[in-house]
């Protein structure tokens, strides 16, 4: 059975030391709950993942991010086996803001999805539409040629280690979620994807998270769908507590 899993992704926020005990406020409380029913991860920047990896017991770590290339000389970047060297078991890629504002292309995500799994970390696949493509009605295309593009030449093996989510843009960061019964919509077209493509086994074992502004009054609902198997989380992981609220939702 596929887990349920709630995932915090700050983006660029915090300094070390604020994300330190942001990370320690949240892991003490995940301990604190006696039988949680979803595996709780919090994403960092790269410059925290040492540091907050020392204070993680209860809760798995991500980056945000890695790099296309393996290593050499490209400056500034942060490859795939830098980041499973700090311990992290967990990579954010494909994100709608690195898609938008730092030109990642499907073929890249593709490479970089490769890197990752070579290095043996799990990889949370973000996807999802602009309001523009979902008023034009082209956003199952949208979402189809995403994953299609830079998932579909892995085996059923190595989808074990991917975790989708399904991030519509219109509602990240905007305060406008994505109702349950979208969000159900899209889940189920991604799972219908995964069953085509690689089997009921697979689709029915592939942990699908929404994100665009959930938060802990909207969580249990949109984790109500039968597809919805958690949440990836921008803002509202950065409190302990509304973070908290989120991951006792199920
Ligand atoms: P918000 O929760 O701030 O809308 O961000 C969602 C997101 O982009 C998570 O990756």
């Amino acid at each position: 059975m596929r887990k349920n899993i709630v995932a915090g992704n700050w983006k660029m926020n915090t300094t070390v030391p604020e994300g330190v005990k942001l990370a320690q406020e949240v892991n003490e409380a995940v301990a604190a709950q006696a039988a949680l029913k979803c595996d709780v991860i919090v994403g960092v920047p790269f410059t925290h993942l040492t540091a907050v990896k020392a204070v993680l017991t209860h809760v798995a770590l991500a980056a945000e991010n890695c790099a296309d290339h393996k290593s050499g000389a490209y400056t500034g970047e942060v490859s795939a086996p830098m980041v499973a060297s700090t311990g992290a078991q967990y990579v954010i890629l494909g994100h709608s803001e690195r898609r938008g504002y730092y030109a990642e292309t499907i073929a890249m995500l593709k490479d970089k999805v490769d890197l990752a799994l070579a290095e043996g970390l799990k990889v949370i696949f973000c996807c999802g539409e602009s309001l523009d493509e979902r008023k034009q009605n082209i956003h199952f295309g949208v979402i189809k040629d995403e994953i299609e593009g830079s998932l579909f030449h892995l085996s059923a093996e190595q989808m074990a280690n991917v975790v989708i989510a399904y991030e519509p843009i219109w509602a990240i960061g905007t305060g406008e979620t994505a109702t349950a019964e979208q969000a159900q919509e899209i889940h189920a077209f991604i799972r219908g994807l995964l069953a085509e493509k690689y089997g009921e086994q697979v689709a029915d074992d592939t942990t699908i998270l929404y994100g665009g502004s959930c938060k802990p009054s909207n969580a249990a609902e949109l984790f109500a769908k039968p597809d919805i198997d958690g949440g990836l989380i921008g803002g509202a992981s950065l409190k302990a507590a509304d973070f908290m609220g989120i991951v006792t939702a199920f």
